[in-house]
């Protein structure tokens, strides 16, 4: 049976949306399973619905103000309520990964200060191990060969991601290499080895920052909760 994927994204995005309470700061995810969050929310917005909301990205801020979506600067709040995001890939006990489409940098802080980190998933992303999914590692442009280097030496291999044939340049104005590391046995450690390169600004391991992982089956969906 062919799996409808756009059809599961729009389920867990409309029980994800279900969460959300008036009068809450909610962070806005990327990507083209978090932008049916967008829309949803648009349309509770529309019905009266007041909330403040934080992008992760330049084009998720574009499409929340076209829905007259009210943004908030990240700096003015102390913590964000929920916010519902995408991923790449998510194993079963909610570590993540994430980046694939360029905003890890955002959606890691935003997700940092977030109460409820909803994570939101057609049936295609879900895994028994991180890591066939090319894990984005953020760098500043300085450092990228350097970088890449130390990547090597702890066993993945990366090349910087490229658009036209140029470099993709994220919102803060760095370049993504997205490394192979195999099947990751153990991401936490994987992180914090990456964390320690100089010029990284960012990956793509989230790790303990998802309270549940609403992933659409068909026509319905299936909850992964953790803490
Ligand atoms: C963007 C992300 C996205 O959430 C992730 O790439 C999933 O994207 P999509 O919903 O388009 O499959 O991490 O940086």
């Amino acid at each position: 049976m062919m799996v409808d994927k756009e059809q599961e994204k729009q389920m867990a995005a409309k029980e994800a949306v279900k969460l959300v309470k008036p009068n809450q700061v909610v962070g806005l995810g990327t990507g083209s399973t978090a932008m049916y969050v967008v829309h949803e929310i648009g349309k509770l917005v529309q019905a009266g619905l007041q909330i403040r909301a934080i992008p992760t990205s330049d084009r998720t801020a574009a499409l929340a103000t076209s829905l007259d979506i009210t943004l908030v600067d990240i700096n003015t709040v102390e913590a964000i309520d929920i916010t519902i995001d995408g991923a790449d890939e998510f194993t079963p006990d909610l570590s993540l990964l994430k980046g694939g489409g360029g905003a890890l940098l955002k959606e890691k802080i935003v997700a940092s200060l977030t109460r409820e980190e909803i994570i939101i998933t057609d049936s295609s992303k879900q895994v028994a191990q991180l890591g066939k999914f090319p894990l984005p590692v953020e760098v500043i442009p300085f450092a990228s060969n350097y970088v890449l280097r130390q990547l090597a030496l702890q066993g993945g291999t990366g090349q910087i991601r490229m658009v036209d044939s140029q470099p993709f340049i994220t919102d803060e104005g760095n370049y993504i290499i997205d490394t192979n590391f195999g099947l990751i046995a153990d991401p936490a450690a994987l992180s914090n080895t990456i964390n320690q390169v100089n010029g990284v600004v960012a990956h793509g391991l989230f790790i303990k920052l998802a309270s549940k992982v609403i992933m659409g089956v068909g026509d319905s969906t299936v909850t992964f909760s953790g803490k």
